[in-house]
């Protein structure tokens, strides 16, 4: 029996597995896709990613297998990675908050999005590999042993064995990196800031943790894994400012830059001692998202009816960050930094208390800028004593 194939379609099947979704699977995968804090936030709308830190999938040479991206999606990835043949040092976090059927729809909407002429996939797929898949993170070498590339296309590589030192040593423009960070919560954003300051923003408790500038940036190719299974990224130095959490004990900050600790000190995302206060108001921050302000991430996330953004650049003097909020609708403010000697503070407006508060009225509280000034910055070519650290 002759089978009557369209031209078009017979183009469509040529060399691979393409199967056009029906239109409303496409539709639902694209919504959820577009979601807050969904794939959009890091692959972005066009699905392009972010150059150095976030690989694209609109056309990714790393769409050939559909249960490979499932297990991207279920496990998260970190690791060395080679996308359409550029690097990317990085780590995506598993995405268990999406039913077997959510992740069908996306998996089959970045399969077909943008151009790209991959597989549909079910449901009954996604819930076997939630079943079967071993319980870690993935590397992509780990990946790429369970769900290896498919010879005929002659694909060599999907990862790279890093032989460079990745450290930036000079930051001329600012990096962000969205990454797992040693006493941080799993959604939080390592930045690396001209001037050589840089900085870890919590998204999961809606404030700055911590900013550190000697040592240089976190170093990509020195991801650890932290003993409950969680990759860390790793940077050399101790921060000079810390942002207290009742999460932390005292202790703790000696340790923030250990990232080979054998046991985790902090691993949540439950926000307590949130740095501003607002009056009559007990709800918790909620993240809604960063954009870039001429490259600079400026954070956005509400307590209860407030929007407050946060942006982070370099102090004038270079000697440390200042942070610039925005509050609104108007209303006075106490915010608490958390002093502890090893840098001295400043602000736009108001006074700043010797325990750190800073008490603004609804005037002042709408744009304000707090300077963080490290005490002892680091003097080039000079060699640094463990004396000379108190
Ligand atoms: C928090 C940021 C983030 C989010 C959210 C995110 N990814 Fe990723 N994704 C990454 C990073 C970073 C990598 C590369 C990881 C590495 O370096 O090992 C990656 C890698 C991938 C890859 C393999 C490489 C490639 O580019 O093809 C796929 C497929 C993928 N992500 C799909 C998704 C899908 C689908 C979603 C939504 C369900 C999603 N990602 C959500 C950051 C993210």
């Amino acid at each position: 029996m002759k089978k009557i194939i369209t031209p078009l379609f017979s183009v469509l099947i040529v060399g691979s597995a393409y199967a056009a979704p029906k239109d409303a699977t496409f539709v639902k995968g694209k919504d959820l896709y577009d979601g807050a804090g969904s794939c959009i936030a890091c692959h972005m709308a066009d699905g392009k990613g972010q150059p150095g830190s976030v690989p694209p999938l609109a056309g990714s040479d790393w769409l050939d297998n559909p249960d490979r991206t499932i297990a991207i999606v279920l496990r998260g990835m970190a690791g060395p990675v080679k996308v359409n043949g550029d690097r990317y040092y990085s780590a995506m976090p598993p995405h268990l908050l999406f039913d077997d059927e959510k992740i069908a729809d996306i998996v089959t909407y970045v399969n077909h999005a943008w151009g790209n002429k991959g597989a549909a996939v079910t449901a009954s797929q996604v819930a076997k590999a939630r079943k079967g898949l071993p319980q870690a993170v993935y590397t992509p070498e780990s990946l790429l042993k369970s769900f290896p590339f498919d010879k005929k296309r002659g694909r060599k590589n999907g990862t790279f064995t890093p032989d460079f030192d990745d450290t930036l040593m000079v930051v001329t423009e600012p990096v962000v990196y969205r990454t797992f960070m040693p006493g941080a919560s799993p959604a939080a954003f390592a930045v690396a800031l001209p001037g050589n300051h840089y900085y870890c923003w919590d998204a999961g408790e809606c404030r700055l943790r911590y900013a550190w500038t000697k040592g240089g940036f976190i170093r990509g190719n020195q991801v650890h894994w932290s003993s409950n299974g969680k990759p860390v990224a790793k940077f050399n130095g101790l921060p000079y400012y810390r942002a207290r959490s009742s999460k932390l004990k005292p202790e703790d900050y000696d340790h923030l830059a250990e990232t080979a600790r054998q046991i985790p000190f902090y691993d949540t995302t439950e926000t307590v001692d949130f740095p501003i206060k607002i009056d009559g108001v007990d709800a918790s921050p909620k993240y809604k998202g960063y954009r870039l302000v001429q490259g600079y991430p400026e954070f956005i996330y509400k307590v209860g009816d407030y929007e407050i953004r946060e942006l982070i650049r370099t102090s004038k003097n270079n000697l440390g960050i200042t942070r610039k909020f925005f509050v609104s609708p108007k209303v006075p403010i106490t915010f608490k930094l958390t002093p502890d000697g090893s840098a001295s503070y400043s602000s736009s407006a108001g006074t700043i208390s010797q325990d750190g508060t800073l008490k603004l009225t609804a005037e002042q509280a709408v744009e304000f800028d707090l300077t963080l000034t490290e005490k002892n910055p680091a003097t080039p070519a000079t060699t640094q004593t463990e004396g000379s650290k108190k």
